[in-house]
């Protein structure tokens, strides 16, 4: 049978021609120093053929061409040298034969280790981090610009004064139209189309997403005594349909301050700064007399409009559409809060006063930074969003 060895590797194909496979009588051996002598002759094959393997592969190949049971080298020296060999010769054949089993078994062994180890150096090598290559640079993402105007805006009511507060979304229509003096059918309710929630039968409501801030006024009254100075962010809800400064979902920023000699003074001056702050000085503003159940009297807030520069006509020459031609936009509602409001939170409206407003966030944010459509807000676009590190 030929070795298989020589079949699979070429390159470790033995030294010699194959003389395990034949008789000693066939190799013409018939004095015991001819036997040591070909011994020493399987044993160099062996020692150039074990040089030879480099990989796991061929170590396992080279071992079964040596030990394999049936048709290994070794195997083969017993079935045609030991078996047939004459009483003359045995001896010197087992002598040899043991000494080459004990130098194939002990360096195989050394040979697979070295295999071994120099397989997981490879493995290693492939893994090991090579902390001198350039990183993977992750570009980290920075504020939204609303969260980015909140901040502006919180420093401005800070530095005179107000904390924040915040309210929860999902509201009651107590909280959100009825504590602020707006009864079930009241026609304002009209003007704020709502989203109910659909509840499981039996949970305890109605319950809807608040259209406005302005609940946070009362829970904040209902927790706190006189004198109160706070803003409060967040989203806020109604049914409008998208346009370049509606949206269903948008941002609102409460203020409400309430002590025991608070004017209408207090409350357009307190305006007044906040927009000089927040806009520079050149802004044009207008109040305009508006109503709110809650506030009396009520005003609208408005600013000359960044587009078209409150001329209410774009460039060319069409009605400015940010506007509608009116060279205004409003900012926000406001007014004196109204005293039927301390009812509801147990405050004494003939010793307190106060003010309340309630700014549309997405809109500050639009005239300040020049944005003339209210949806590249959430459009989450990032090269929107990257123009405001
Ligand atoms: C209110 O929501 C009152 N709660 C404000 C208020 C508070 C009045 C305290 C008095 C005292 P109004 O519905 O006008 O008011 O909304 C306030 C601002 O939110 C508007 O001036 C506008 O800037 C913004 N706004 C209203 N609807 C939208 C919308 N669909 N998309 C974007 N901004 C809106």
């Amino acid at each position: 049978m030929p070795c298989p060895c020589k079949v699979i590797y070429p390159s470790i194909m033995p030294t010699t021609d194959g003389s395990h496979e034949k008789t000693l009588a066939a190799l013409g051996v018939n004095q015991p120093e001819q036997v040591a002598a070909l011994f020493a002759e399987i044993r160099a094959r062996y020692d150039a053929e074990s040089a030879a393997v480099k990989d796991e592969a061929a170590y396992r190949h080279f071992r079964d061409a040596w030990m394999g049971r049936k048709s290994g080298v070794l195997s083969a020296i017993t079935d045609n040298w030991l078996k047939p060999a004459t009483p003359e010769l045995k001896r010197a054949v087992g002598a040899g034969l043991n000494e080459l089993r004990a130098h194939v078994d002990a360096q195989i062994e050394t040979r697979r280790a070295a295999i071994e180890s120099g397989a997981e150096e490879a493995a290693a090598a492939k893994e090991r981090v090579d902390l001198s290559l350039p990183g993977v640079i992750r570009s980290v993402g920075s504020r939204h610009l609303i969260r980015q105007v909140f901040q502006e805006i919180e420093d401005i009511f800070v530095s005179i004064g107000f904390s924040v507060v915040e309210g929860p979304e999902i509201e009651t229509p107590y909280y959100n139209f009825e504590a602020l003096n707006i009864p079930e059918f009241h026609p304002v309710r009209d003007d704020m189309d709502t989203f109910y929630l659909e509840l499981p039968k039996g949970a305890p409501g109605p319950l809807l997403l608040r259209t406005h801030t302005s609940p946070v006024q009362i829970r904040t009254m209902e927790k706190r005594q006189s004198p109160v100075r706070v803003i409060v962010p967040g989203k806020v809800y109604r049914r409008d349909n998208p346009d370049a400064t509606h949206s269903f979902m948008f941002h609102q920023i409460e203020g409400l301050a309430v002590d025991t000699d608070i004017t209408f003074c207090d409350f357009t001056g307190t305006i007044e700064y906040f927009v000089k702050q927040y806009f520079g000085p050149g802004v044009k503003t207008r109040f305009r007399p508006s109503y709110f159940p809650f506030t009396e009297p009520s005003v609208e807030f408005d600013v000359s409009c960044i587009f078209c520069g409150g001329s209410g006509t774009g460039a060319s020459g069409a009605t400015c559409g940010k506007c509608k031609g009116s060279g205004w936009i409003e900012l926000f509602g406001a007014g004196m809060v109204d005293p039927a409001v301390y009812g509801f939170v147990n405050y004494d409206a003939k010793k307190v006063s106060g003010f309340a407003f309630g700014m549309g966030m997405d809109r500050l944010a639009m005239l300040k930074y020049g944005i003339d459509d209210i949806q590249a807000f959430f459009q989450n676009d990032v090269r929107f969003l990257k123009q405001f590190p």
